[in-house]
C-alpha cells in the first residue's frame, strides 16, 4: 500500500502578511530544485488574515498547497467572528486542520463540534486534517490508546467510507507539542496502527489502508528520516520548525530521503 505522503506546515497564531508571503517564497525556492513527482504533498497553512496573499504567492498544481488552521460548520449567517468552508474554498484552500489541542484545550471545541466540522469540510470538497492525542497525564495513566480511539470514534461518525478515505489523521501527543520531546518513533507507530486498526472497525479495511495519518509534535529535520522509516507514518504535521523556510524544506527533503530508501 501506497500512501503518498503529506509534510503540512502548522503556523499557528505567527506571521503578518508580509512575513507569510516571504516564508512561502523562500520555501518555493528551497524546493525548486526537486522534482515534483518525489516530492510529499506539502501544506502550508498560515493565519487566515494572510492566506489570500500566500494563495498568490503558491502556483497551484506544483505541489504546495493552502491549508486552514480550522473553520466553522455552517457556511453563513449569525455567526460573529467565524469562517465558513465555502470561504476558504474561495481562496483555493484545500485542507483544513481541525481538532488541534490548542483549539480543544483553549476554545473548548470538543468531539462533537469536530465532528461537525469534519463533514463540514468534506461535504465541500475540501481534506480535514483531523488532530488527537493525549495529555500526558492520560499517558502515564495507560489510557493513550483507549483515549485516542476514542477521539477517532467520534470524529469519524457518520463518514462515508469514501469521506474517512480522503481525510487525513494527525496523531499529535500533547506533551509533545512545542516541547522540543518528540515521542519515539516506533511508539508513535504503535499508536497510529492503533488509529488504523479504529478506522478499520468504524468505516472500513481499505479506507484504514489508504488513509493518511501524519505524526505531529516537535518535529525536526532530524528526526523526520527515522519517523518516515516506519510503516504506518505517512507524514508530518509541523508547528515551530515549520516557521522557518530552512528547516520545513529540510523535512520535506528528509521526507523524500527516507521514501527512497
Ligand atoms: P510543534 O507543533 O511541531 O511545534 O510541536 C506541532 C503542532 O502543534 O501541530
Amino acid at each position: 500500500m501506497t500512501r503518498k505522503p503529506i509534510i503540512a506546515g502548522n503556523w499557528k497564531l505567527n506571521k503578518l502578511v508580509s512575513e507569510s508571503v516571504e516564508l512561502t517564497e523562500d520555501i518555493k525556492v528551497k524546493l525548486m530544485d526537486c522534482k515534483k513527482e518525489n516530492l510529499p504533498v506539502v501544506v502550508l497553512c498560515p493565519v487566515f488574515t494572510a492566506i489570500q496573499a500566500v494563495a498568490n504567492v503558491l502556483e497551484h498544481g506544483k505541489g504546495i498547497y493552502l491549508g486552514a488552521q480550522n473553520c466553522y460548520w455552517e457556511d453563513n449567517g449569525a455567526f460573529t467572528g467565524e469562517i465558513s468552508v465555502p470561504m476558504l474554498a474561495d481562496l483555493c484552500v484545500s485542507y483544513i486542520v481541525i481538532g488541534h489541542s490548542e483549539r480543544r484545550q483553549y476554545f473548548s471545541e470538543t468531539d462533537e463540534m469536530i465532528n461537525k466540522k469534519a463533514k463540514a469540510v468534506l461535504s465541500h470538497g475540501l481534506i480535514p486534517i483531523i488532530c488527537c492525542g493525549e495529555t500526558l497525564e492520560q499517558r502515564e495513566a495507560g489510557i493513550t490508546d483507549e483515549f485516542v480511539a476514542g477521539q477517532i470514534r467520534a470524529a469519524l461518525k457518520g463518514l462515508t467510507v469514501e469521506e474517512v478515505t480522503k481525510s487525513v489523521i494527525a496523531y499529535e501527543p500533547i506533551w509533545a507539542i512545542g516541547t522540543g520531546k518528540t515521542c519515539d518513533s516506533p511508539e508513535a507507530n504503535r499508536v497510529i496502527k492503533m488509529i488504523r486498526a479504529t478506522v478499520a472497525e468504524v468505516s472500513s479495511q481499505d479506507a484504514a489502508d489508504k488513509i493518511r495519518i501524519l505524526y505531529g509534535g516537535s518535529v525536526k529535520p532530524s528526526t523526520i528520516e527515522e519517523q518516515m522509516g516506519m510503516s504506518d507514518i505517512d507524514g508530518a504535521l509541523v508547528g515551530g520548525a515549520s516557521l522557518e523556510a530552512e528547516s520545513f524544506a529540510q523535512i520535506v527533503k528528509g521526507t523524500m530521503l527516507a521514501r527512497t530508501k
